[in-house]
């Protein structure tokens, strides 16, 4: 608690706002994305989205193939999936504004659990395709019916181990790429090697939880590092990494 605060004062102390950058691509980001304010109809119908799920007292099963959830037993309330794994406003404002902005033709989700972020995935370029991965069939069923009743129509749900549907894909590489499933660092890692074959140079990759755990924050300071993908930004419990090798090596660290 005490070392997710001090790290979370450093981050205030040192992100930067759109007139501390030079890159043209993260100034496009902080003035003509970040500060956009998402469509008002779009947001009510999410967050009825969260309180139908908020409110849903039955029980599922799960099978959880990651890292599990801190807090839940394996016979767990809809309401408790939902309130500890469910993406918050906040950053689901951000999955939205990304995919509004870029314009992603073809979206991966690894992690749909109820479907969440899955949401603003969907909403966010109505003209794209989202694959969304689930291990658990049970709660990716319940996924389905809550995008059937809010007619959702640009989402294929995937049962799968992540690292098994990314092995088996055939399909066009993807355009953007939201990864919050596996919380377990060599994983993560493990997804970001077989995903490298479906991804091209301007592939938005935003990963989330960076800092849920020691071990994820180490694996962030990693793929940070990694040469494969020369910009990183930190959003402070998400970051992006984009391949565009055309450019020097750069991260960033900005407000959000
Ligand atoms: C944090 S939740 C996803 C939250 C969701 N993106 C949202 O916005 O509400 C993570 C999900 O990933 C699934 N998962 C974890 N590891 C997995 C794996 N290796 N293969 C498939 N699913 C996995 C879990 O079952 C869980 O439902």
């Amino acid at each position: 608690m005490i070392k997710i605060l001090r790290e979370y004062i450093n981050y205030k102390l040192i992100a930067k706002g759109r007139h501390g950058v030079h890159s043209p691509f993260v100034y496009d980001l902080l003035d003509n994305c970040l500060r956009k304010k998402v469509s008002q109809n779009v947001f009510k119908r999410f967050l009825s989205y969260k309180t139908q799920l908020n409110q849903d007292d039955s029980f599922i099963e799960v099978t959880d193939l990651g890292a599990g959830s801190k807090k839940l037993s394996k016979h767990r309330k809809v309401k408790s999936i939902a309130k500890i794994s469910g993406t918050s406003s906040r950053y689901g404002q951000l999955i939205f504004k990304l995919v509004h902005h870029y314009k992603p033709e073809t979206i991966l989700e690894l992690g749909t659990s109820l479907g969440v972020g899955t949401f603003m995935l969907a909403h966010g370029n109505p003209n794209s395709k989202v694959f969304t991965v689930e291990g658990c069939p049970e709660t990716s069923s319940l996924a389905q019916k809550m995008h059937r009743e809010y007619q959702t129509k640009n989402v294929d749900f995937v049962i799968s181990d992540f690292v098994s549907y990314l092995r088996d894909y055939k399909g066009t590489n993807f355009d953007f790429v939201f990864i919050d499933g596996d919380h377990r660092g060599e994983k993560l890692l493990e997804q970001l090697d077989v995903l490298n074959n479906h991804i091209h140079e301007e592939s938005i990759i935003l990963l989330d939880d960076i800092r849920w755990s020691n071990d994820m924050q180490r694996t962030w300071e990693k793929v940070v590092s990694d040469k494969r993908y020369h910009l990183s930004i930190d959003l402070f419990k998400m970051g992006i990494i984009m391949r565009r090798s055309h450019q020097e090596k750069e991260h960033f660290v900005i407000k959000y």
